[in-house]
């Protein structure tokens, strides 16, 4: 998590939040299996898959009956110390095709009972909607249990739940929905504010979808925006801003994003006096109890169906940050960025994980075999690869990196990969899962087990 050096962390917050907070199909003791998690997060697990040195040691001697009853899934299949974190774009898919040989990758999967989630910095369906969709495209069943978006966390921040947020990113109605579904009961999008004060913006965004006329889908504002004479309290206060994906008009949403950042309280309309003022922190910019700003990742390029990379959030995120810069003459803005590759995007991941074994194991296969590798397979180099392997020092478990060709990263444009990935390169998912299995059942094969030699 990237946050300003001048306010307080609101990562802190956030954190302490994520950790208070579990998800609807969560069940309590994922809080607890995270606190656990980061108290282990010192115990760096022994074997490392690494091309270079593949040295394992046994830890603990199985016995007879905790080998037998704890070695097999509920349904026969051999129990695995291990599971699978897959990226989407460029991995699995290509926009809305599936790449060859990942809907093999996951049905074999599936159906040996290896856990595996699929964590994305796409988003703006809902989950369920985007699950829904990749099942019947992936031709494998994906539960909101083994699911992860890149706006999925931000449905653990209670504290903002019974306040008015702006959301925008991707497909306004869309966005409403999502922000709905995580609980958000006051939700406003630009084009509510575009429809109900067109002054706000003088120019007009022309979708080349109809479908997609703020006409059509604009909510009545909770609270009028303030005009010059009219008492504040009465009108439009913002008390978050949330940026759930790739935001389609970047002009009226840095327009009213910088109004909000420069206003007093969060009141859409006022300007805060103390802007600019050099005796405070910052120089008194966002110190006037301003709403804070949320971005679910920042992904400068993503894998589309074109040709080359497109540019993602993390280009809207540094075309806003360019106008603030100007307004207020070089200072940062302060903000809060999930998503990969930041930390707790992958606890949150983990926590997921954690509880998506316990379901596929059983209680006590997942207690009898602890966690010891989550495969990271991945396109982007600044997402997944860094992100797992920042997280696997973190974290008890290992999360060795897996980059593949079909996406972002491309050898001949991009050169070396930086961050290099602690598994190696593939040339698709279904090669880096091949990997895994092999290093996996070779570890296996030292407790004189059978693994998966039939992927
Ligand atoms: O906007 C989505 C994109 O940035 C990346 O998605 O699945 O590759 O993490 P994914
Ligand atoms: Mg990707």
């Amino acid at each position: 998590m990237s946050t300003s050096p001048s306010v307080s962390l609101p990562g802190e917050t956030m954190r302490r939040s994520f950790m208070r907070h579990r998800r609807p199909s969560a069940t309590s003791e994922l809080t607890s299996i995270v606190n656990k998690t980061r108290r282990k997060s010192n115990i760096a697990s022994q074997n490392s898959p690494t091309k270079t040195k593949t040295k394992a040691i046994v830890t603990e001697i199985p016995t007879h009956s905790t080998m037998d009853s704890a070695s097999k899934t509920p349904s026969g299949n051999q129990i695995s110390n291990f599971g699978f974190a897959f990226d989407i774009d460029g991995v699995l898919m290509q926009k809305s095709t599936p790449i060859p040989g990942a809907s093999e990758c996951l049905r074999y999967l599936h159906d040996k009972e290896i856990p595996f989630i699929l964590l994305t910095n796409g988003g703006g369906k809902t989950e369920s909607a985007r699950i829904q969709d990749l099942s019947e495209k992936l031709k494998v069943p994906l539960t909101l249990d083994n699911f992860v978006q890149a706006h999925t966390p931000f449905r653990t921040l209670e504290h903002l739940k019974g306040k008015t947020i702006l959301v925008t990113g991707g497909d306004p109605i869309k966005c409403r929905e999502i922000s709905k579904s995580y609980g958000f009961k006051s939700v406003v999008i630009p084009g509510d504010l575009h429809v109900h004060h067109r002054s706000i913006w003088p120019f007009h965004y022309y979708p080349l979808d109809d479908a997609y006329r703020p006409e059509d889908y604009a909510d009545d504002l909770p609270k009028p925006v303030r005009e010059p004479g009219v008492d504040t309290e009465d009108t439009l206060k913002i008390d978050a801003i949330f940026v759930f994906n790739d935001p389609r008009d970047w002009a009226l949403d840095i327009q009213i994003i910088t109004d909000l950042l420069i206003s007093r309280q969060g009141y859409l309309g006022t300007r805060s006096n103390k802007n600019g003022d050099k005796s405070l922190p910052n120089a008194g910019w966002q110190q006037d109890g301003q709403p804070q700003i949320y971005f679910s990742h920042q992904d400068l390029h993503w894998s589309t169906g074109y040709h080359m990379p497109r540019l993602g959030q993390g280009a809207f995120q540094g075309a806003l940050c360019g106008v603030w810069d100007l307004m207020t003459k070089g200072k940062p803005l302060v903000k809060t960025t999930i998503g990969k590759p930041h930390a707790e995007t992958y606890f949150y991941a983990e926590r997921v994980i954690h509880h998506y074994r316990k379901l596929v194991l059983g209680e006590e296969g997942d207690r009898s075999n602890k966690l010891k590798r989550v495969w990271m397979v991945g396109d982007n180099t600044n997402s997944d690869i860094k992100g797992a392997n920042d997280f696997s020092g973190k974290s008890s478990a290992q999360w060795p990196s897996m980059l593949v060709r079909t996406g972002v990263w491309h050898p001949e444009r991009d050169g070396e990969p930086n961050p290099k990935p602690t598994a190696g390169i593939f040339d698709d998912v279904m090669h880096a899962v091949k990997y895994a299995l092999e290093f996996e059942t070779k570890e296996l094969g030292k407790e004189g087990k059978d693994g998966w030699t039939d992927f």
